[in-house]
């Protein structure tokens, strides 16, 4: 390597003797990936630069010169013209060595003065997060957008009433919920990961520059005009941590985390509905995928996809928190390894993001088929319950009495009795007088005078509509309830569009 290394742009040469090892070049290199932050490096560059020029360390002419030079090199590595070589070794090294080759060490070699790799690292890649925020957050208001619709359709699906569907809990039949419902379940979890992004910003928003190495700067520059140039609010208040740190790192990986983590849990309720054996819903073509040998099959792959790419997401986070974890402050090399797993994890969900948004858009869902299994597992024993709780049954009883109602169904079944519809013998299909035997002493003893006293009058909770009307709380299944909440959702996607 040449020794003279101001010229060579090497940033740190002056006190060895001889160049570096061929396998130190090979593991120092990064701008294999940080040549991504190349944009944002030289916004940084000259928002320093102008500083220094109104420091009066560098003259109006030397800072023009610089300024034009830097933004012809952001066009050419655009345009591909322009690209470090293997003894490059990071961004920030290459742009300076190129700045100097172009306007000699006499101008360029000013640049470096008052700031360090350290904290330009620290700023510009938070630049890079945040315009990649916006990017997600745009394809994220669309999925959002795209949730809305399916709710808003199934809202009124079922000649105009509301599609309701098998509600589960340790994937068993539970209790009958609204579609609408179900999947807006997933449009609030998704909705506070936005809200999560939106947080974020504020800490984001903080420039480290001005922390120099670590201890801050002593050239008396202006670090409130760079930071307020390149977009930021506030300026970090502790110069040590400011270069330490990579928590604003980490948080935005962990929240792409999560955002991958609840598109994997409605990818595998996709993948689940999409089987022959719930068949609840029917994925377009131009969102499924083939089999090479099986010419009958049509798969759920961007579902499976996501629910993938959400096991890497979560191991670049991992990996990430794992750097961090034994680090002495302040700045150590180690953390040049922050960057592969976060712009992985962008890249990831720029990817997942519009594919799992167009599969739901253009997905079928099996209306009849959700409605006529809502019913089925006993789901509306909670509601005998509860029908008997109304009128002065202690829950406790109430319990056993309608899991009694239960059994009974279950003894019919196994003796091969068939329900009214032809299906599995169920809680609708008992008798007046098996209701008068199995609650009736009950109902003697507690009633409190509201509603009917008859047993078979809980026939009136029995169906699934009844069941879900009932449930008027202010999160409940209710079609009153789930109506203003799907208002209340939109309400909140708007603040983000
Ligand atoms: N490429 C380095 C990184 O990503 C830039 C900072 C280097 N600083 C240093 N003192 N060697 O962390």
């Amino acid at each position: 390597m040449d020794k003279n290394n101001a010229v060579a742009g090497v940033l740190w040469g002056g006190r060895f003797d001889g160049g570096p090892s061929k396998s130190l070049e090979n593991i120092s290199r990064s701008w294999q990936f940080d040549i991504r932050l190349a944009k944002y490096d030289i916004l940084g560059s000259i928002a320093h630069a102008r500083a220094l020029n109104s420091a009066g360390i560098l003259q109006n002419h030397e800072f023009d010169k610089i300024e034009q030079e830097l933004r012809t090199i952001q066009e050419e590595i655009l345009a591909g013209s322009l690209m470090p070589t293997s003894s490059d070794e990071d961004v920030h090294g290459f742009l300076e060595r190129i700045l100097i080759e172009r306007v000699g060490v006499e101008i360029g070699g000013k640049l470096r003065a008052g700031r360090s790799r350290n904290d330009q690292i620290a700023a510009i890649i938070r630049m890079y997060l945040l315009d990649s925020e916006v990017q997600i957050r745009k394809l994220m208001v669309v999925l959002l957008e795209v949730i809305e619709e399916q709710a808003t359709k199934a809202f009124t699906g079922l000649n105009k009433r509301s599609v309701i569907m098998p509600g589960r809990t340790h994937l068993q039949h539970a209790q009958p919920v609204l579609l609408t419902h179900h999947l807006l379940a997933h449009g609030w979890a998704l909705l506070r990961d936005l809200q999560r992004l939106t947080d974020w910003k504020v800490r984001a928003k903080y420039s480290t520059y001005g922390a120099s190495a670590l201890a801050g700067d002593s050239l008396g520059l202006d670090e409130n005009a760079i930071a307020k140039e390149l977009g930021f609010n506030n300026l970090e208040p502790n110069s040590v941590d400011a270069t330490a740190s990579r928590d604003v790192v980490a948080e935005f990986a962990f929240i792409l985390s999560l955002i991958a983590i609840n598109l994997s849990r409605f990818a595998e309720e996709l993948i689940l509905w999409n089987t022959k054996e719930f068949d609840f819903v029917k994925l377009d073509d131009a969102y499924s995928t083939g089999s090479s040998i099986m010419p009958q099959k049509k798969n759920p792959d961007i579902s499976e996809l996501t629910r993938g790419k959400s096991g890497r997401i979560i191991g670049n986070l991992t990996g990430l928190l794992t750097t961090l974890k034994g680090l002495p402050l302040a700045y150590n090399r180690d953390l040049q390894e922050d960057k592969e797993p976060v712009f992985d994890s962008v890249d990831q969900l720029l990817l997942v993001l519009p594919a799992f948004a167009g599969q739901l858009k253009t997905a079928n869902f099996n209306y009849e088929k959700m409605q006529s299994t809502a019913g089925g597992g006993f789901a509306l024993a909670t509601d005998i319950a509860n029908w008997l709780v109304k009128r002065g049954v202690p829950f406790r009883i109430a319990h056993e009495l309608a899991g009694e109602c239960v059994r009974l169904c279950e003894q019919r079944q196994t003796t091969g009795s068939l329900g009214a519809d032809g299906a599995e013998y169920d809680l609708k299909d008992l008798e007046d007088a098996d209701f008068e035997e199995i609650l009736g002493a009950a109902l003697a003893k507690y009633f409190v005078n509201k509603g009917t006293s008859s047993a078979a009058g809980v026939r009136e909770v029995l169906s699934i509509e009844g069941s879900a009307k009932s449930r008027t709380s202010f999160s409940g299944t209710a079609p009153s309830s789930v109506s203003k909440q799907l208002i209340n959702f939109i309400k909140k996607i708007n603040n983000f569009r």
